[in-house]
């Protein structure tokens, strides 16, 4: 250590030793950063079945995942009115809530699978079944979202029995009907706007073609991060400037759009 009785020697080493301390608290610290990388190794599990089955829940237009289980329209009935009625009405004709889920289709749409009053100059309202192509998407909707205020508190059962009376009231069935895991994929044959399914049209276009119809990357696709683009002005405004739409609720209440059209 500093032995010397000189000042400016004694000071000298003194600052000497000093910067030796501070390289040396550097260095360890160094090492310490180092030596506590996380091990990760031990944390974790895999994931049980009932978890995975929880998050594969979905219902696929070829009705894989659609679980067994049955209901009657007279079943419908009674569940129609203790949980579905006082938002969709007594003959799905409300539209307090959302779009009326029935109305607009005729006997002719049903044969054709398509439906006339979806026409661009049609004055009609669009509702549910006017406008939906698989009927899996009304299965696993309800399942999933209804009723709007207890989503996923139905049975399975339940489920099947609300569409039994949906198709019912709107007379794609008769009041006899069981809806089932085997009957589903026959109401799919009845569905009004069956074949009114259309990608020909999207938010935007890429390379001329809708956005969305483009192929899913399955392999080799981007490496590390990929970066996230904000939608392009251009695409939010393509339905006009939200602020002259003001709606009363919901995320996004109006955002006002630049009027003139962006570069993305
Ligand atoms: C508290 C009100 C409420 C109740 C009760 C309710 N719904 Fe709904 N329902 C809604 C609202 C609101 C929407 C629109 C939700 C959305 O678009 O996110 C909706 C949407 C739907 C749709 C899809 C409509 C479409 O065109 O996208 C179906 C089908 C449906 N409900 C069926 C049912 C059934 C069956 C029941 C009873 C088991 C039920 N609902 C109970 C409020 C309700």
């Amino acid at each position: 250590m500093c032995k010397s009785i000189e000042m400016t020697r004694l000071i000298r080493c003194v600052m000497g030793w000093m910067v030796m301390g501070a390289l040396m608290l550097t260095l360890s610290s160094r090492v310490v950063a180092q030596e506590i990388k996380p091990d990760l190794s031990g944390l974790g599990r895999a994931a049980r079945p009932n978890e995975l089955a929880a998050w594969n829940a979905d219902v696929r237009a070829d009705f894989q995942g659609l679980p067994p289980g049955q209901g009657s329209v007279k079943e419908g009935e009674l569940l129609w009115e203790q949980k579905c009625a006082r938002c969709h009405g007594s003959f799905g004709e409300s539209h307090s809530h959302t779009n009326p889920l029935l109305g607009g289709i005729t006997p002719d749409d049903v044969k054709k699978g398509r439906v006339a009053a979806q026409a661009p100059d049609s004055k009609v309202p669009v509702s549910t079944l006017m406008k939906v192509a698989t009927v899996s998407t009304l299965w696993d909707f309800v399942r999933r979202a209804m009723p709007w205020d207890a989503p996923k508190s139905l049975s399975t059962n339940e489920v099947y029995a609300s569409l039994a009376y949906l198709f019912y009231l709107a007379d794609l069935v008769e009041a006899d009907f069981v809806l089932s895991d085997k009957t589903l994929p026959k109401i799919q044959n009845l569905l009004p706007n069956r074949f009114g399914m259309t990608l020909d049209h999207g938010l935007g276009s890429v390379n001329g073609k809708p956005d969305v119809n483009q192929p899913a990357c399955m392999k080799d696709c981007v490496v590390g991060e990929p970066k996230v683009k904000v939608m392009p002005t251009r695409m939010k405004q393509i339905h006009g400037n939200l602020e002259d739409q003001m709606r009363d609720f919901g995320a996004f209440r109006g955002v006002t759009l630049e009027t003139k059209a962006a570069k993305p």
